[in-house]
């Protein structure tokens, strides 16, 4: 039998910083509002040079050293993004050219806010199936590309962000303990960004009419959320046999501490059990679970054998959570330094568009 162990894990960030204060200079809004509505300060907000794949390449650095892999070793890369880089390819083939990981098949998965659970479990279930043995699962976003900056009830929320986990493969109990997922299409209306697909494909018109910017009725998201958090926690603790009592920490989806501390009054835990960063980053869609795990797990907060749930809702609509035991890397035999092959995997990205170029020269031509 084989259990998923996540074994590694990072974390990235773009460096500017926008606050509440600056936000009240864009739209009328202010610091006070904001806080009290949503708990949020401020929000990091990409540099025109960083993407959803950047970010997520930096998070997966970090994550393969935690768990000392080469990204050589990695089977799967799943990227969960409400923000892919394009509609095709997937971002994460972008990281996976980008990091080098040869070996590796690389899909992104489009379940809003929920993504990152529902990309843990698909890794989870490939690993338990013994289909693979490790799997690269990153939460990428650059959500302010799509923010409304004159619409504040939106553009007070969102921040951009990456977090990542490395999943293992491993004959000892423990990790991915159980997940449900759910959707719910009739809500899809809810919370959207149409622009730019089939439906509205990007011309004069879908500009003009702000198609391509994200668009939401808060009200409604905010009392959906506030009823399927509790809901999908226990959930979870019930198919993986636990009880609320003993898990030691709620890892919810950052998007307003109003719903987290419903989410806490529903399962009747105090919110010290919630790990909560949502003042610093605001909400970064499928890269806030991940990046409230990895502060929690650096801050020393979540330890080794303790028993966690992570739950997200979003666009979709979709919810889910993840119950696990938290492992820690698995021991190390001799130490990688999964940085150093970013040069290789530039020089190799080149090599290969050099070949597929020779390639053409011989074959594949019409007679
Ligand atoms: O990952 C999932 C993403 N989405 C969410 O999680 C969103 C869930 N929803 C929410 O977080 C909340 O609904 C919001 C934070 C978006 C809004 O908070 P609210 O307490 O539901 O406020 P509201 O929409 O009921 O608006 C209350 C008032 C309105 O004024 P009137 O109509 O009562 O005069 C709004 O126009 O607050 C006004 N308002 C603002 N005022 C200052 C809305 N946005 C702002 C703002 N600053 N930024």
């Amino acid at each position: 039998m084989q259990y998923a162990h996540i074994t590694g894990w990072g974390m990235a960030v773009p460096e500017p910083v926008l606050t509440n204060d600056d936000l009240s200079k864009m739209v009328e809004t202010n610091d006070a509002w904001i806080r009290e509505r949503t708990g949020i300060r401020e929000r990091h907000i990409a540099r025109d040079n960083e993407f959803a794949s950047t970010l997520g390449v930096s998070a997966a650095l970090k994550a393969l050293e935690v768990a000392n892999l080469k990204p050589g070793d990695i089977d799967l890369i799943i990227c969960a993004t409400s923000s892919p880089e394009y509609i095709f390819p997937a971002t994460a083939c972008l990281i996976q050219d980008q990091i080098g990981a040869t070996r590796a098949g690389a899909f992104d998965l489009s379940a809003a806010c929920s993504g990152f659970i529902y990309a843990l479990n698909m890794a989870a279930q490939s690993i338990r199936s013994g289909s693979i043995k490790s799997a690269l699962v990153i939460g990428a976003e650059t959500l302010s590309r799509f923010v409304n900056w004159k619409d504040r009830s939106t553009c007070i929320l969102f921040g951009d962000g990456a977090g990542a986990f490395v999943l293992q493969a491993s004959e000892n109990p423990g990790g991915v303990l159980s997940a449900v997922m759910h959707s719910d299409g009739s809500g899809g209306d809810l919370l959207s960004l149409q622009g730019g697909g089939s439906h509205y494909p990007a011309n004069e018109e879908t500009v003009h009419e702000g198609k391509h910017y994200i668009h939401m009725n808060g009200g409604e998201v905010f009392r959906f959320a506030t009823r399927v958090m509790a809901q999908a926690t226990r959930e979870a603790l019930d198919a993986a046999g636990l009880t609320v009592e003993q898990v030691q920490w709620i890892i919810p989806h950052q998007a307003n501490i109003r719903i987290i501390e419903a989410a806490a009054r529903g399962l009747k835990l105090p919110m010290e059990r919630f790990v909560v960063n949502v003042d610093r980053y605001g909400n970064t869609s499928t890269a806030s679970i991940p990046i409230a795990m990895v502060e929690a797990v650096e801050k020393g907060q979540v330890k080794s054998g303790d028993k966690i749930v992570m739950v997200g809702f979003g666009a979709g609509l979709t919810w889910g959570a993840l119950a696990a035991e938290w492992t820690g890397p698995l021991p190390v035999v001799h130490r990688v330094y999964p940085r150093q092959y970013r040069t290789v995997a530039r020089l190799r990205s080149i090599w290969r568009r050099i070949e597929r170029f020779i390639e053409g020269l011989f074959w594949g031509r019409y007679e």
